[in-house]
């Protein structure tokens, strides 16, 4: 496969976000704030340190707040300079100019496959990258930036992945690796939450993915699966069949923010971190009588 730079990621952010019912009644989860920032701001700011220009967000039903906290707010920063406030300024546009930020709208929630399909048109003829809204992951060296470096040696498709407890295996896509370099598996196949006994291994596929654009291919023929969504492993399983694709193991704390207890999680963790806050916080910890 001919190496090309990667410049484009898809966000998909259209989902219903069940799992944080009441509160994606209507706010979308992507929005959730993590200590002083919206979730897809990590994952936006995560993107663009690994050489990222071009972000294509999908979105759809109720996710407005989406777009306008990427966009330059014209009043909210004319207030700003009225109130004596206008320090606030320079990190407001440090947002909207990250990269260049477009927007598709998914008509419906038909699955993270059809969502990515819903950017097709914009990606043509080069590899990108994907990165779900709500999966955080932290550390020194981003992310996406750990799969570009792979991507850069080895130029295939690529697809981040962690180890999971046995009892969490029937929570997330598992691959089959057929060899192992490293912390980087070829994979043979992926098995949509299969159960612990079924599970071919105990690498999870989480929401990081370089892809190339025959995805798409797969993706046009891959009938309606589970919940009647297009799945985006049914399409992987496609392309695995003829061309080489790996599963990088992705070094990093990682948390699901889409799932209550995840978010909780990170919400503690980011707040210890954070230079302005992580000290009264760790002391409002430890004074709780647990
Ligand atoms: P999830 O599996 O987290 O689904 O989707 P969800 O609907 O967002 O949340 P729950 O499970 O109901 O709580 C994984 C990613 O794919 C996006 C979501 O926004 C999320 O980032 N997605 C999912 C779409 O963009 N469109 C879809 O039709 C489905």
């Amino acid at each position: 496969m001919r190496r090309q730079q990667i410049t484009k990621a898809v966000i998909p952010a259209a989902g219903l976000g069940t799992r944080f019912l009441p509160v994606t009644k209507a706010s979308p989860k992507e929005m959730l704030p993590l200590v002083d920032k919206p979730l897809i701001q990590y994952v936006v700011e995560e993107a663009v340190a690994a050489g990222i220009r071009q972000i294509i967000i999908i979105t759809g039903r109720g996710k407005r707040a989406i777009e306008d906290h990427f966009d330059i707010s014209f009043e909210l920063e004319e207030i700003l300079k009225q109130t004596g406030k206008e320090h606030h300024i320079p990190g407001l546009r440090r947002i909207s100019e990250m990269a260049d930020f477009c927007y598709i709208r998914q008509s419906q929630p038909q699955g993270l496959g059809h969502a990515l399909l819903c950017a097709k048109h914009l990606i043509g003829d080069e590899p990108f990258a994907v990165l779900l809204g709500d999966d955080i992951i932290d550390h020194s060296t981003p992310a996406l930036k750990q799969m570009i470096d792979i991507y850069e040696r080895t130029p295939a498709p690529i697809i981040g992945v962690q180890e999971v407890e046995d009892s969490e295996v029937h929570q997330y896509g598992i691959i089959d690796a057929a060899q192992t370099i490293d912390e980087l598996h070829k994979i043979n196949h992926l098995i949509e939450k299969p159960t612990k006994e079924d599970a071919p291994s105990n690498l999870a596929v989480i929401g990081r993915y370089l892809l190339i654009p025959e995805i798409f291919e797969m993706l046009e023929k891959t009938k309606p699966g589970k919940n009647n969504e297009i799945q985006l492993t049914d399409a992987l399983n496609d392309l695995a069949a003829f061309r080489t694709m790996y599963g990088y193991q992705i070094k990093g704390n990682r948390y699901d923010a889409g799932d209550k207890l995840g978010f909780l999680q990170a919400t503690v963790e980011m707040g210890l971190k954070n230079p302005s806050l992580g000290k009264a916080f760790k002391a409002y910890l430890k004074g709780l009588s647990l």
